[in-house]
Formats: structure tokens, sequence, C-alpha cells
């Protein structure tokens, strides 16, 4: 509970343990093995903060974090445990926190969405279990889209745009470097697995502002924002992906914060270990480097996992404020990591903190926050506080009134779908299509019509031919019949002449003189009017 301006999380015998607000920001671990108190711890110091102003976040994996909205439900532990830490003196009571409960399933939740370009290509890649040429040609697919304009916000725009790439691989693979046919189709195979995950409902608008996380309830209470992950983390990869991306987003959302009073907000991650396991290098490099950055934008991250060893040396060493709850030693494996733990650890004379930790009972722990100076103290042996609100899950009907009263459902729980890659791809290969289209009719029209004016020529041609010949045919025919008249006439007029020569020789032979005078002459007009 907040107590004397100080996160108070544990009490050894008569000595409170707290986080100086100051110093939340330097991080912290909460380790222990299953069912030791890890999540109870949490939800202590979650309302803690949230007394305090600071808006907090955390992944419930179980679902039993979602009662922070309802009292706590008094007992005769609880009057025990209130007595036992003497927190009636210092004002304990049961109380509800401004919850807002999110879902990228948009199911437990209002729908935490985010849109494929906020995600990147580096988180997607691995998102979707690409290999290193798949990563590098996702890198490209998105250097083409913002050269060309086309948003990628959910699936289906990655999807199109792929596909474009796909059909144009040679000619973007000219400017932007390789990229095989086959790798493209593996990608979008890849996608394709995704979307049946689950990835058309997370990806997409309206992506979340992480500004909304920033709200105070009643009280200036700072909210505490409950992602819902009962089904997610049923996929490790999405889920430690997607906690990445929160952490990231913050990162480079907020501004630097310098030395505040207090953290900006708190983000607790659950189930930590899935983020380090199987992360390529430069996934981690990325995560150290944010983690080590983000606490001067004023960002507390907690790591909740069952074993320190589950985190990388390199974030461990960042982790200033420890609860280390019971571990078991009895395997020589285990005993390694528990004697790392307990070397973690600033010693305390009065115990033995390799033994303390296999000995510890469950909601007991060791803890070590970092004092005003930023130096770690030394740790100590002790008990957690109760938290004020309900432990445990809550009834469907009470979380659906606590997502719909929540004035961001309005903001977020439609989808929005305004024109993107998918919607200018769409039109662009329509436009490409009707333009191909075109040019094939085009060509068989202009075939077609040489085509016709061929047939026209070879008429044309076919018809001169006819008409010569009948031209031919009728000069001929001409001919004859003047031939036929001009034999006729010349004879007429040779036998004509003949005969009046033949008369005026006399007698019989002065008429076949007349005849064949007349013939010859007949003949000899005929010839004269051919040669002419
Ligand atoms: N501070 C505490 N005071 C009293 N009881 C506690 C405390 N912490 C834990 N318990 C009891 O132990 C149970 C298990 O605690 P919790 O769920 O926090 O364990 P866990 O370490 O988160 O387990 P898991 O690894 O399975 O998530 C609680 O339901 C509660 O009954
Ligand atoms: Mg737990």
């Amino acid at each position: 509970m907040y107590y004397n301006n100080e996160i108070w999380v544990a009490s050894a015998g008569d000595k409170k343990i707290s986080i100086v607000p100051k110093m939340a920001n330097r991080h912290g671990l909460i380790a222990g093995a299953t069912g030791t108190g890890k999540t109870v711890t949490l939800k202590v110091m979650a309302e803690s903060f949230s007394d305090c102003g600071v808006p907090v976040f955390l992944a419930d994996v179980k679902g039993d974090l979602a009662g922070m909205c309802r009292p706590g439900i008094d007992s005769a532990d609880m009057q025990e445990r209130i007595a036992r830490f003497g927190l009636a003196e210092c004002g304990f009571d049961y109380e509800a926190y401004p919850t807002c409960y999110w879902d990228i399933y948009g199911q437990n939740g209002i729908p935490l969405r985010t849109t494929i370009s906020e995600m990147g290509p580096t988180l997607l890649a691995r998102l979707m279990d690409l290999n290193p040429t798949q990563t590098a040609i996702m890198q490209i697919v998105f250097k083409i889209a913002d050269d060309e304009g086309l948003l990628l916000l959910d699936i289906k725009d990655l999807r199109s745009m792929l596909q474009y790439v796909y059909e144009n691989a040679k000619e973007y693979s000219a400017i932007y470097g390789n990229m095989a046919k086959q790798s493209i189709a593996a990608i979008v195979r890849s996608v394709v697995a995704l979307e049946e995950a689950g990835g058309d409902q997370f990806f997409g608008e309206p992506g979340l502002n992480i500004r909304d996380w920033f709200q105070t309830g009643d009280g200036g209470k700072g909210m505490i924002n409950i992602l819902d992950c009962q089904s997610l983390i049923n996929n490790p990869t999405m889920y430690s992906t997607f906690m990445l991306w929160m952490m990231s987003e913050l990162f480079e959302t907020l501004p630097e914060a310098g030395d505040a009073e207090k953290p900006r907000m708190v983000f607790f991650f659950d189930e930590a270990h899935l983020l380090f396991e199987d992360a390529p290098k430069a996934l981690l490099q990325k995560i150290e480097q944010v983690v080590k950055l983000i606490r001067s934008k004023g960002v507390g991250i907690y790591f909740i996992t069952q074993n320190p060893s589950d985190i990388p040396n390199d974030v461990l060493a960042q982790l200033g404020n420890k609860v280390q709850h019971a571990l078991h030693a009895y395997t020589p494996a285990e005993k390694k990591k528990v004697k790392a733990a307990a070397e973690s650890f600033r010693e305390n004379p009065e115990f033995d903190t390799m033994e303390a930790i296999s000995s510890l009972g469950i909601g007991e722990a060791l803890v070590s926050f970092l004092d005003r100076d930023g130096r770690p103290s030394v740790v100590e042996r002790a008990k957690i506080l109760p938290p004020k609100s309900q432990m445990g899950p809550i009834d469907e009907m009470t979380r659906n009134r606590q997502i719909q009263q929540n004035n961001l459902y309005i903001k977020y729980e439609a989808v929005e779908d305004r024109d993107s890659a998918y919607e200018l791809l769409t039109k662009r290969i329509a436009a490409e299509d009707a333009a191909e289209q075109q040019a094939k009719e085009d060509a068989l029209q202009a075939k077609a019509e040489e085509k016709q004016r061929k047939l026209e020529e070879k008429e044309l041609e076919r018809q001169r031919a006819a008409a010569e010949r009948e031209a031919e045919r009728k000069a001929k025919k001409t001919k004859t019949a003047v031939k036929s008249v001009a034999k006729t006439a010349t004879g007429t007029i040779g036998r004509e002449i003949g005969n009046t020569i033949g008369s005026s020789v006399g007698g019989k032979f002065g008429k076949k003189l007349g005849g064949n005078l007349g013939a010859a002459l007949g003949r000899g007009l005929l010839d004269t009017l051919f040669r002419f």
C-alpha cells in the first residue's frame, strides 16, 4: 500500500520495506517457483502505484488479476494479516481500483489493436517466425510500401502488398535487391497463418494510442490497465512480441522525463521468460536497449518469472528492485540457479541468503529495493502485504459492464477501414487489368480491321479484274460486230462498184467481172478500214 509517500510492499518484523517512487523507474524483478505468491506481490505493487497516482499496465495471464475492479473480501485470514502487519493503523481498507480491461482479441476487454506498420518488419518477422532471408524481404516490402505511399494497416494490406511485390518481383528486385519469388510466397503463407491466429482482429485501426493508458480514476488514482492474456498466452511468441511492442511503443511515444519524483507509468511483464526464449540476437539487443533507455522516459518495467536465470544477465543487471519468492534447490542445476539468485543480493549478516531462498513460505520473499541514492538495500526476509482489492477473477457480467462503461470503449470498439495498401493496390491492379484488356481489345480490333482491309482490297482487285475482263469481252464483241458489219458493208459497196464497172463492160463477162471486182474491192476496202 501507498504509505508515507512510499510503495510499501512487505514487512520484515516491524520494518516496512518500501520502494521509493523516485527509484521505481529503475525496474524490478518478481521471481519465484509456481504458487509462491508472485501474482499477489504484483497486485500489491500495482495497487500502491495506482494509489500514488501512477498508471499501471499488467498482463493478466491466468485471469486472476481481473478482480482489481472490486474491493477485497473480508475473511478471518485477512483479519489476521491486517493485524500482523499493523495495517489498520496505517489506513488499510478494502478498495476497488480504476481498471481498464484490454484484449487483443476484443473478447475480454476493449479491443487493443495496432497497425502492421506500427508493429514494424522486425517484430512482425518474429511473430511470423521468418528466417533471416525472409526477414530481409519483409523489410524491403515495408520500404516499397513507404516509397509508394501505400499504408500497411491490416492483414489485408500486408497480404496484397506481398502479392503485388510477388507479381512484380523482377522489377522490384532490380531496384531494391534480389527477392526470390519462392521466399515471398513463403512469407505469404506465414501471413495466412498469422491471420488464422487472430491477426485480422488485432491488426487494424483504430490502433492503440498508448497515451490512453495514462488515465487517472477517482481520487487521482492511476489507471490499472489489464491486458487479458488468457488466450494470448497459448501463443507464447505472439504474447511476448506484443508485450515487447507495447514496451517499445511506450519508449518511442514518451518524451524524456528527467529525474521525476515518481514514474509516469509502471509496466508489469508476467511470464517474462517468454520474451527471451529463442529470441534472435538482434531482438535481444533491442530488448536490452529499450530496458536501458526507457527509464529516462519515466517508465519502470517489472519482470515476473519463475527463476532470475530466465532473464539475460545484461537485463538482470538493470533490475534494481527485487522480490525473490521461494525457489527449489534439489538438483545440482537448481542449486546453481539458487546460488546465482542469492549472490545477486546485497548480503544480510543475519541470515544465509541461499538457504533462505529455498525455505521461504508462500507470501514470503527476499526483498531488496534501491534506496534514495539508488543503492541496493541489504536483503530482507519479509512477508508481502495482502492486497486491498479482490483476489482472483471476475464474472463475465461484471467484466462486460466494466468494459462498456469505460469511455475508451466507444473510441476503440468498432474497426475502421480506411483506404490503405489493399484498397489502393486493388484499384491499381484493376486499372492495370483494364489497360491490359483494352490493349488486347485494341490489338484484336486492329487485326480485324487489317483483315477487313485486305478482304476489301481483294474484292476490289477481283472487281477490277472482272471489269477488265468484261471490258475486254465487250471490246472483242464490238470488234466482231464491226468486223461483220464492215464485211457486209464493204461487200455491198464493192459489189455495187463492180456491178457498175461490169455493166459498162457489158455481156456475161462484164457481169462476172463486175462481181469479182466488187468482191476484191470490198476486201480491199475492209482491209483498209481495219488498218485504221
Ligand atoms: N502475500 C500473500 N499473503 C497471503 N497469501 C498469499 C500471498 N501471496 C500468495 N498467497 C497465496 O498463495 C496463492 C498463490 O499465489 P500466487 O497466485 O500469487 O502465486 P504465483 O507465484 O503467482 O503462482 P503462479 O506461478 O502459478 O502464477 C494465492 O492464491 C494465495 O492464496
Ligand atoms: Mg501468478
